[in-house]
């Protein structure tokens, strides 16, 4: 008798310690790091962008396993001609990423790379390849440890800009989207929408307060509008947004 309810003590005794345990292990789940999310992958779109032969200039880092299985190493290879594609989804919207494969120099200053005119029919619409190498783009919503994260917006322009100075950079950095009389038609504008922004229509800021303020546009320039076809411009100097900002600034007086 004695034996029997020791031995159903013990019983009681082992089935408490496992529920703790259970317990335990199912709190220590949770606070233990998961795996790293997986980007999405679809091989339709991923074939998409093999076969346009972006992978001879481009890497994407989180799909790298992925585009090796299916397409062998050289679509998964990292590349030094091009950026890492990976979180390109979530920093462009689609407008920008048509405007950018018809003519990368006029969104992207300076780029060397060449126009994927072969993506695009006669009448500068994209193909069906086209249109699937953009929906893979916009897939790559996990960012790239190398992009750094959208900026914060700065509250004020921190010195003055001289607007001579900042004409010449506005025909570099901006006159492909915004035109070269800030009207809004560059050789990029057709593709965006929301379109890109009359600059030389008067009271054109929508993010300004009653008066559009010099710091309004040098916000605007530094940490872009995300979502919009409107890049950051935060890798140029402080001093030339502030030249630009101060151009932008006087343009409608012109
Ligand atoms: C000959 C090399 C080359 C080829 C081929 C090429 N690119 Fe690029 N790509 C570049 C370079 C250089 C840049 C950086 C300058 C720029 O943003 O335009 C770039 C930038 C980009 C960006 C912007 C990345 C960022 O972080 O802002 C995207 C998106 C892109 N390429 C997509 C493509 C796609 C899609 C294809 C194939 C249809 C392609 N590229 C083919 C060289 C290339
Ligand atoms: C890739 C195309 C592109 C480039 C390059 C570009 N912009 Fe823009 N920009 C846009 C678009 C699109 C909008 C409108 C966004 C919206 O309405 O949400 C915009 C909006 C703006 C606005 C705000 C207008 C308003 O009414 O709120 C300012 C200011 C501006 N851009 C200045 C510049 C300057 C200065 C440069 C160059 C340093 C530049 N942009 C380069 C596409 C571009």
């Amino acid at each position: 008798m004695a034996r029997r309810s020791s031995l159903l003590l013990l019983a009681v005794a082992l089935c408490a310690a496992a529920a703790a345990a259970g317990l335990l292990s199912g709190r220590a789940q949770v606070r233990a790091p998961g795996p790293a999310p997986r980007q999405d992958y679809d091989r339709e779109l991923a074939a998409a962008y093999v076969d346009a032969g972006c992978w001879q200039c481009h890497a994407v880092s989180t799909l790298d396993v992925e585009l090796k299985h299916d397409f062998g190493h050289q679509a998964a290879g990292v590349r030094p001609y091009g950026p890492d594609l990976a979180g390109v989804g979530a920093l462009y919207p689609r407008g920008w990423h048509l405007a950018h494969l018809w003519a990368p120099a006029e969104v992207a200053a300076g780029s060397v790379m060449p126009p994927q005119r072969r993506l695009f029919d006669a009448a500068s619409r994209p193909t069906p390849q086209g249109e699937q190498v953009v929906r893979f783009l916009l897939s790559l919503t996990l960012p790239s440890r190398q992009r750094p994260a959208w900026p914060a917006r700065p509250a004020a322009m921190p010195l003055p800009g001289d607007a001579q100075r900042g004409k010449a950079a506005y025909a570099e950095y901006c006159a492909g989207c915004h035109g070269a009389t800030g009207a809004g038609d560059g050789p990029a504008a057709a593709f965006l929408s929301p379109p890109a922004a009359n600059l030389a229509a008067g009271r054109i800021f929508r993010r300004a307060g009653p008066a559009t303020t010099r710091d309004d546009i040098y916000a605007t320039i530094t940490a872009g509008l995300p979502g919009s076809g409107m890049p950051s411009f935060a890798h140029l100097a402080t001093q030339q947004r502030a030249d630009l900002a101060e151009f932008v600034f006087r343009l409608p007086a012109k």
